[in-house]
């Protein structure tokens, strides 16, 4: 294995207000994808973070009647690191864009682009978006209506636009129109999926303008090196901490080992920003692009974009505490397709629930290991004859294993799991058929029965393995009850590409009862 790093990364999430699912959203898939590449044996690094300066926090914090600095340490300390907790999300950083090496990196980034004539000072008068950070070309203006009666609003999303006139710096963002086009067709997953590559490559090819990438009328941002009347543009400064946080302008050692990322996730709301501004940025700054760039859809509640700003917002503890981050971190994962926009409903996690983890996974984990401490006094047997209906579980195992393999490979959790619940199908089908309590019946002299529940134990071995990544907490419990450690280490320490390696579990293991791992939740209706 090579010592080069495998870099994801979130965005870097405004700290105006509390996180919602949306952000819960990105930060656990984000979460599953290097939870499994870590058991690829690779060396990952997954960073996440928060996005501190600019207009829309400085309002917010003025709103409220406080400093923008205390307020973004309150938010920060209070809301957006304990969620990491609530969700179980196992980032290896969290970078904030008030931090020193932040603002270090940040500084030192400008000055490679002003040393290399990418920025040119000028004036700039248009329309900005607070709510979106964003500058807004006239042709994307439009009059308001109904609550937004007499203001102008963004058509890119809705939001209200404020005239600005101010003297900028801008960025020369019109000279990489063709060096963006030759980088989508070279490398033709920079921008995924295909909806999202074809927005931008269209955005693109209808040509670029300069982009303002200073503000010169407040000041909670960064300062422009060489110009203490400016502060940078915050969705700049926003992007470079992919590169800041990695030691970029003050550590270029660790900088040339991590970087490129591997993955940037972002919802589409971003993805140009993401695909269009950031690879200029990093081309006119001579550094490497990064190799993919992956913008899912929108959770949609009431076939509504759930958002800080309508205030139909969820909070990812409102869910955890009724269903246990585990199943929340399952039903983001199964029940929408990573790239589309997809509905949520409590009805639906709830049936989902009990559905597929309480029946469909937890009772066959608790059923496999009550009858081998009721038949073998929960010491596993050595397995007989592996039959016809034996090689089907090791079949199915060893396809589903390639298939979610390459599903994570490919950023589509969602076929992970669906390869992965092959195996839980096949396993409770396999039991159904076999009937182990009635071979214990009939045949108690036989190894038949030992050898249905090696192979369902070594399908379970297999599960505790895969779901890992997915549900931390159970498959912990999982790897527990089937007393596999002391034989084969640690559940983390297990490697994709040698679990459908079939047995695994050596004779004479002791197996004990898993606690409940997915009890029954009498929910109350939302
Ligand atoms: O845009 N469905 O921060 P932000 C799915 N600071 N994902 C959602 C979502 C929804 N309804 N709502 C939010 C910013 N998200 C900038 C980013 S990065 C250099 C700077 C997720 O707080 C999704 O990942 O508005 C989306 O892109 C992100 O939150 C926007 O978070
Ligand atoms: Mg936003």
């Amino acid at each position: 294995m090579s010592d080069s790093t495998f870099y994801v990364t979130t965005p870097i999430y405004y700290v105006n207000d509390a996180p919602h699912i949306g952000h819960g959203y990105t930060t656990v898939m984000g979460d599953i994808i290097t939870r499994w590449h870590r058991q690829r044996g690779e060396n990952v690094w997954y960073l996440t973070g928060t996005d501190e300066h600019g207009q829309k926090v400085l309002r917010k914090a003025e709103e409220n009647g406080v400093s923008p600095q205390d307020w973004v340490d309150k938010l920060v300390e209070d809301e957006w690191r304990p969620m990491l907790a609530t969700i179980d999300v196992a980032n290896d950083d969290f970078i904030r864009t008030t931090e020193q090496r932040h603002i270090d990196g940040s500084k030192a980034f400008w000055t490679a682009l002003y040393e290399r004539d990418a920025v040119y000072k000028g004036n700039f008068e248009g329309h900005y978006s607070v709510s979106a950070e964003e500058f807004v070309s006239e042709e994307d203006v439009a009059e308001g209506e109904g609550d937004d009666e007499g203001f102008k609003v963004s058509k890119l999303d809705g939001s209200r636009v404020e005239l600005v006139a101010e003297e900028n710096y801008f960025f020369r963002l019109s000279d990489y129109q063709q060096k963006l086009l030759d980088l989508y067709e070279s490398q033709p997953d920079f921008i995924q999926p295909e909806s999202a590559r074809n927005e931008v490559i269209s955005f693109v090819s209808r040509g670029l303008r300069d982009l303002s990438i200073s503000r010169s009328t407040f000041d909670w941002g960064i300062e422009v090196p060489w110009d203490d009347k400016h502060v940078m543009y915050v969705w700049i400064e926003a992007l470079l901490n992919y590169a800041t946080a990695v030691g970029y302008g003050t550590d270029p050692e660790r900088f040339a080992k991590v970087w490129p990322a591997d993955i940037h996730l972002v919802g589409k709301d971003i993805a140009r920003f993401h695909a269009v501004i950031w690879p200029a940025m990093l081309m006119a700054a001579g550094e490497p692009v990064p190799h993919r760039v992956f913008a899912h859809g929108w959770l949609l509640v009431g076939g509504q974009k759930m958002s800080k700003s309508k205030a139909n917002g969820i909070r990812p503890d409102e869910l955890v505490d009724t269903f246990g981050s585990d199943a929340y971190r399952y039903y983001f994962a199964r029940a929408l397709t990573f790239g589309s926009d997809g509905s949520i409903s409590w009805e639906d996690i709830n049936a989902r629930y009990h559905a597929e983890l309480a029946n469909g996974f937890g009772n066959l984990a608790s059923r496999v290991a009550a009858m081998i401490g009721k038949y073998f006094d929960g010491v596993l047997p050595a397995t007989g004859a592996v039959t016809v209906p034996e090689q089907m579980v090791i079949d199915v195992v060893a396809k589903a294993v390639a298939e979610a393999d390459a599903a994570i490979e490919a950023i589509a959790p969602h076929d992970a799991l669906n390869a992965i619940w092959r195996i839980v199908d096949e396993l409770n089908g396999y039991l159904t058929e076999q009937a182990p309590w009635k071979v214990a019946k009939d045949d108690p002299d036989s190894d038949r029965l030992a050898t249905i529940l090696v192979t369902a134990a070594e399908g379970l071995r297999v599960l505790a393995v895969l779901l890992n990544p997915v549900m931390p907490m159970s498959s912990a419990a999982l790897w527990d009850s089937l007393g596999a450690e002391p034989s084969l280490g640690a559940l983390d320490a297990q490697r994709i590409d040698d679990v459908a390696t079939w047995g695994q579990l050596p004779a004479g293991t002791t197996i004990t009862k898993p606690p409940s791992l997915f009890p029954r939740i009498e929910a109350p209706a939302e």
